[in-house]
């Protein structure tokens, strides 16, 4: 998988996308992780790339020219699965999304800044408009880390123990059961009891029996969907 994070910010991004699993999913080649800054591509002498909103109000808005300049490039050397818009008023990041989203080859993720990007481009550039949550974030920049994270730990390989993805909380739409390791019993606390018996069928069990109590307690609404 490709994906391809046009933004203002790149450095944005230096943390998240060199620590722990998503480093190496990147140094396995597992995901290309490629960063545009928009800048970069701006045709004004002083690199501008927003301006104030026709009409008035306060916040500059992105402008068109340097976001199609770069995607109309991209676009020119590959094809693009989606074209990804991280704003507030788009649908709201769920599992089931992310799912979809591992399976795809290119993707390009557009970060938006200030009041966002001109309509034009939503209009006509952009596939998919996704939100992490119904908050205002500064920028669209930790939103897409947000989606990458989740994206590319479903790519086969990048779990060490593939089953573990499966285990998740929201897969089957039920939250993930409670977990223990050693010591068995800490300060007088016990680990339960089936889960030291050794008898795999009753473990299964008692989990599936936890993720639904757990579900119906804490997410109610996910046993409605
Ligand atoms: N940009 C600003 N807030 C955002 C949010 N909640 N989701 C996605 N992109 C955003």
């Amino acid at each position: 998988m490709r994906i391809d994070v046009l933004t203002l910010f790149p450095q944005m991004f230096e943390g998240p996308f060199s620590e722990s699993i998503l480093r190496r999913a990147v140094d396995q080649g597992s995901v290309e992780l490629v960063l545009h800054n928009i800048r970069d591509y701006s045709s004004d002498k002083h690199m501008k790339v927003d301006d104030y909103a026709f009409g008035g109000g306060a916040g500059m808005v992105m402008q068109i020219e340097p976001i199609a300049r770069i995607i109309d490039q991209l676009k020119g050397e590959r094809s693009y699965d989606e074209v990804i818009y991280l704003t507030p008023d788009g649908q709201t990041l769920k599992q089931g999304l992310v799912n979809q989203l591992s399976l795809k080859g290119n993707l390009i993720l557009l970060c938006g800044h200030y009041k966002g990007v001109d309509q034009r481009v939503r209009d006509n550039y952009v596939s998919l408009e996704i939100s992490v949550g119904d908050y205002v974030l500064t920028g669209g920049e930790l939103a897409a880390a947000v989606l990458v994270d989740a994206v590319v730990r479903l790519i086969p390989g990048v779990l060490s123990d593939e089953t573990s993805a499966l285990s998740d909380s929201f897969q089957d739409n039920l939250l993930a059961p409670p977990v223990y390791t050693r010591p068995a019993e800490y300060k007088g606390w016990k680990v339960p009891e089936v889960l030291l018996s050794g008898h795999q069928a009753k473990i299964d069990q008692w989990r599936e029996e936890q993720a639904l109590a757990r579900t119906r307690k804490l997410r109610p609404d996910l046993l409605e969907d």
